[in-house]
């Protein structure tokens, strides 16, 4: 079956850091609702907040959308940071471990990238960026779900 998108369950401000504790508080909240163990309860939140600080950091600000998802066997959180700042001219680059064009250390995007099942960047220089990632509930692999 095809992953299902429900409706946005929530919009949240990225533009100040009491912003990016909320964020990490909604995302921690929505992974626990939809069941997700511990462990990608925590890849999620730490994933989430590497991208809303970019968001707030280089992207000077936007939103978090979070959509919660079912595939039929799972359940999903997909979360995409929006913002209109001045994009990322070569993603390659951006997602380089220790790349930074500030004084962070670079580890955010390609970290946030190896902690989830699904990442994508949607950037155009000069008008802005949107990342968006999707994690899912992890356990019995969803072919052998039903198997006797
Ligand atoms: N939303 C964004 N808008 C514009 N540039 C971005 C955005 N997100 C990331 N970048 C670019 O990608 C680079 C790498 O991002 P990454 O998160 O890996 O490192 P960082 O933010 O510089 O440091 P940190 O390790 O503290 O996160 C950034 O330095 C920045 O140039
Ligand atoms: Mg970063």
């Amino acid at each position: 079956m095809e992953a299902v998108s429900r409706p946005v369950t929530a919009e949240l401000p990225i533009g100040s850091d009491a912003d990016l504790s909320r964020v990490r508080q909604r995302v921690r909240q929505a992974a626990t609702d939809l069941g997700f163990g511990l462990a990608q309860q925590t890849k999620v939140v730490t994933a989430a907040s590497e991208l809303a600080r970019n968001t707030l950091v280089h992207g000077g600000g936007g939103l978090m959308e979070m959509t919660s998802l079912d595939d039929g066997h799972r359940r999903g959180l997909r979360l995409s940071f929006v913002d209109h700042g001045p994009g990322i001219r070569d993603v390659e680059l951006a997602l380089t471990d220790g790349y930074t064009s500030g004084g962070g250390l670079g580890l955010g995007l390609g970290g946030a990238r190896r902690l989830m099942q699904h990442f994508t960047i949607d950037t155009t220089p000069g008008q802005g960026t949107t990342v968006t990632v999707e994690a899912w509930e992890q356990g019995v692999p969803t072919a052998r779900r039903g198997t006797p």
